[in-house]
């Protein structure tokens, strides 16, 4: 377990770290669109629960079949796409998001476990300005690529808000749920330390 994992609703993520054993199947792809009250059935299979959340500060109300993972329903029935797929199994980090303020790996969570909590996308991040992170984030040349920054800004967040004054070893500790597969990590860790400094 990750230095990101420890919440209170610990017992609902499957914590950050390679966890083979806890491959989620990623529900088959729809076309993406979005939908102001209610999503889509989803597709295939029966509807079993119908699951209330908080997306970005917006009530939703969505349709889920059990295997659905909240990555499957964040990107295809609520439509937003600042959540990456990547590994589909708790290695990568491209699926972050925030679950009641804490990280997590979209894919390794079952949506019907998350009735009445409260998730941040990148989307919710920012209101037609930079937050505090995301300025970091392009003030130290950190914006690497659209599929993995979208994690680590939300993770960077996370941290901040249980740490407002990490060192450089605690940064580098609580990304370890995150990974860049092409670039390095040197930006990143620059700009978590600058936007902890910047909100002093
Ligand atoms: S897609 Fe979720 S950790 Fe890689
Ligand atoms: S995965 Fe995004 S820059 Fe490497």
């Amino acid at each position: 377990m990750l230095s990101n994992a420890g919440s209170a609703t610990d017992e609902l993520f499957l914590s950050f770290g390679p966890r083979p054993e806890s491959r989620i199947e990623e529900p088959g792809r729809k076309p993406s669109h979005r939908q102001d009250d209610h999503d889509s059935e989803p597709a295939g299979g029966s509807t079993v629960n119908r699951v209330h959340l908080t997306v970005n500060g917006e009530r939703k109300e969505v349709s889920c079949a059990p295997g659905d993972t909240l990555l499957a329903v964040l990107r295809d029935r609520l439509g937003l796409l600042g959540t990456k797929f990547g590994c589909g199994i708790g290695y990568c980090g491209a699926c972050t998001v925030l679950v009641d303020g804490a990280a997590a790996h979209s894919c390794c969570l079952l949506a019907a476990t998350l009735d009445e909590r409260e998730i941040t996308t990148i989307e919710g991040v920012g209101s037609g300005v930079p937050d505090a992170t995301q300025q970091a984030f392009l003030d130290e040349g950190a914006v690497q690529c659209g599929y993995c920054t979208p994690g680590f800004v939300l993770s960077v967040r996370a941290l901040l808000a249980e740490n407002p004054d990490p060192t450089e070893a605690e940064v580098r500790a609580f990304l370890t749920g995150n990974i860049c597969r092409c670039s390095g990590f040197a930006a990143i860790v620059r700009a978590a330390l600058a936007a902890g400094r910047s909100q002093q």
